[in-house]
């Protein structure tokens, strides 16, 4: 059996590389999985709270990743949205992972020495301590399979690192509490799709982030058509024509991008995208790149700010994921403490 986990920070400017490289995932595995899809506020801690924006930020832009979810297609009856924070059990288990994992595997994290740059004194341990709470976040419903973009890849072969080490560690356990060997499974990448690597609009060799200064480096999901028409008219690009080949998109990234970005949008695989483009001028190209991307965008928008403009419906949906998830994470949790030896009522 399987099940599928993933999260979204609430840290604001939720974009076209969050919509490509995960949620349209999301959207397709709930076909064939039971899914939990979950906002991580604890994760958007980690960074100043000048950053995060405080607390009423925080509640806007959770609700406003809620949205984003079920405007997308996810389905909160079928499958399970929610806030990280209303279940105690993520930072349980991070308690248990903190003493699992090696300093020597959070130390070669790049996203950490991204994210604290130069002034590394200065970073909050939360921070360093992201990678485990993530692994926390997905094993806590023993989750086998987590849709993400390719920049969370190290994160997920840390989360394996750890689930591999517990079921080691505690073997005897784990198997004198009646768990087969293996109790967390190795939970695997979902990582497809022609932009698992949305780059940014400004320069084809930056991934596309919520952080950059510039607005016009990417698509929100919530532009609207005259936003998204602009930022693509003024999108870099290189002189040459497109090619027909994807072989001609090497050494051009900002050609290779757009081409990923429309072939994803239309639901097409990039060489059928460059045999019908190539050869033809840019201008041309993304006039039919806009009119892909408000047709598929523009909906998801209107649908986002019909359901902001409900706060009360978005947190009740929140809030019953969370007793659904809730039920799910307090098995693994009771399984956990008998395994580590903690005595619990029963
Ligand atoms: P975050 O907003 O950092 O919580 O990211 C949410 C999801 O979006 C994760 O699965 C990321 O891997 C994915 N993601 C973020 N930026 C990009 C990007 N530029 N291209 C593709 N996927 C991305
Ligand atoms: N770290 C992920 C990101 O920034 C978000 C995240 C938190 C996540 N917990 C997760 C993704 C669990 C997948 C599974 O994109």
């Amino acid at each position: 059996t399987t099940r599928v986990f993933s999260g979204v920070q609430p840290t604001g400017n939720l974009h076209l590389g969050n919509y490509l490289g995960a949620i349209v995932n999301f959207v397709k595995l709930q076909a064939d999985h039971q899914c939990l899809y979950c906002v991580v506020d604890l994760h958007a801690i980690t960074v100043p709270v000048a950053v995060w924006g405080g607390p009423d930020e925080l509640r806007r832009n959770t609700r406003e990743v809620t949205a984003a979810f079920i405007a997308s297609g996810i389905d909160p009856k079928q499958h399970i949205i929610f806030n990280q924070s209303q279940v105690a059990g993520h930072a349980e288990l991070t308690w248990v992972f903190n003493c699992v994992a090696r300093l020597g595997w959070l130390n070669r994290m790049t996203q950490f020495k991204e994210k604290a740059g130069k002034d590394r004194e200065n970073a909050s341990i939360g921070l360093y301590d992201y990678p485990v709470l993530m692994a926390s976040d997905i094993l806590l419903y023993r989750a086998t399979h987590v849709p993400v973009g390719e920049d969370q890849k190290q994160h997920l072969e840390l989360s394996r690192d750890i689930a591999q080490k517990f079921n080691n560690d505690f073997s005897a356990s784990i198997a004198g509490n009646g768990h087969g060997d293996g109790f967390f499974p190795l939970p695997e990448p979902v990582i497809t799709g022609p932009a698992t690597r949305v780059m940014s609009l400004r320069d084809g060799t930056k991934k596309m982030s919520k952080s950059d200064p510039s607005d016009y480096s990417r698509i929100n999901l919530t532009d609207d058509a005259d936003t998204i028409a602009q930022k693509i008219r003024k999108a870099k690009t290189d002189p040459e024509p497109l090619p027909s080949e994807e072989k001609g998109l090497e050494s051009r990234p900002e050609a290779d991008n757009l081409v990923g970005i429309y072939a994803a949008l239309s639901g097409k695989p990039k060489p059928e995208v460059l045999a019908q483009f190539g050869g033809a001028q840019f201008s041309g190209f993304k006039s039919n790149l806009v009119d892909l991307a408000v047709a598929k965008l523009s909906p998801i928008a209107a649908e986002m700010k019909r359901l902001t403009d409900d706060p009360a419906y978005v947190e009740g949906i929140l809030i019953e994921g969370a007793d659904r998830a809730r039920a799910i994470a307090s098995e693994t949790m009771n399984a956990v403490k008998d395994i580590v030896g903690f005595i619990r009522k029963r």
